[in-house]
């Protein structure tokens, strides 16, 4: 049996004002049971910058912890238009989403970049949440387990071993994400335990899935020996079908 402790990570992306995550964070703390707190499993909502303090507002002293969707590697300096770990920490963030194919893909972030990111989230105490995962096309061109461990080591290059249970993974195929096509549980099982396999150590980390994840096939995913949890962009937006993820990762 593993030891590691599930997590289930709201992706807001580019959605909602702060006052609109302000009331979508209420719903979600309203719908949400009761949570043993020895369960040690984490709840964590990602809302866009401009929504951190908003929404810290909300879930400051409940079980539900915040997270940012991206952060700068410096501390501070000339980056127009960036966030530092420090100014996260300052508004109560917790967990940092980096790497995300969204950022990989429009904003061009390189595997270089990502990793300089986790060293910074790590040395700042925030637990980086890392994506990785393959494009159509790769998966067409049998490339989709290559693709993966390459993403993974060049993410964790130069993070001390103690450090790998400090963060989580998420594969997160990009055909997957937001097209109502999940991957198919054996096959994310498959693929999470090869990036578990990327290095030695990652048996302690805790790996998600994401990509078209619904309350109807979470389970399925939860029940998998790789997985540790879902990382949710679209259904987190519906608080009770968050709510219903949140409840089935916790009771897994
Ligand atoms: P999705 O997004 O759940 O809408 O597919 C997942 C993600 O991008 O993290």
């Amino acid at each position: 049996m593993s030891e590691r402790h599930r997590l289930v990570v709201g992706n807001w992306k580019m959605h909602e004002t702060a006052g609109q995550a302000e009331n979508l964070a209420r719903a979600v703390l309203a719908a949400l049971p009761p949570l043993d707190a020895r369960a040690h499993s984490e709840v964590v909502l990602a809302p866009p910058f401009t929504a951190l303090a908003a929404v810290h507002a909300v879930v400051a002293d409940s079980v539900v912890a915040l997270g940012a969707q991206n952060m700068h590697w410096g501390e501070s300096g000339a980056y127009t238009g960036e966030i530092s770990a420090p100014m996260l920490l300052d508004l109560g963030v917790r967990y940092v989403i980096l790497g995300h194919s969204e950022r990989r893909r429009y904003f061009h972030e390189s595997d270089e970049e990502i990793n300089r990111k986790v060293r910074a989230a790590l040395s700042h105490g925030l637990m980086p949440i890392v994506a990785v995962g393959e494009t159509a096309d790769e998966r067409d061109t049998g490339m989709t387990d290559a693709r993966v461990v390459a993403q993974t080591s060049a993410a964790l290059d130069g993070v001390e071993p103690a450090n790998l249970a400090r963060l989580a993974l998420a594969y997160e195929p990009v055909w997957a994400i937001g097209t109502g096509r999940n991957c198919p549980p054996a096959e994310a099982d498959r693929v999470m335990g090869c990036i578990r396999g990327t290095l030695p150590g990652l048996e302690h980390t805790r790996i998600l899935y994401g990509g078209s994840v619904t309350p109807a096939n979470f389970a399925s995913y939860l029940a998998c020996e790789n997985c540790d949890g879902g990382l949710i962009g679209g259904a987190s937006l519906d608080a009770n079908a968050f709510v219903q993820l949140a409840i089935l990762a916790l009771a897994a």
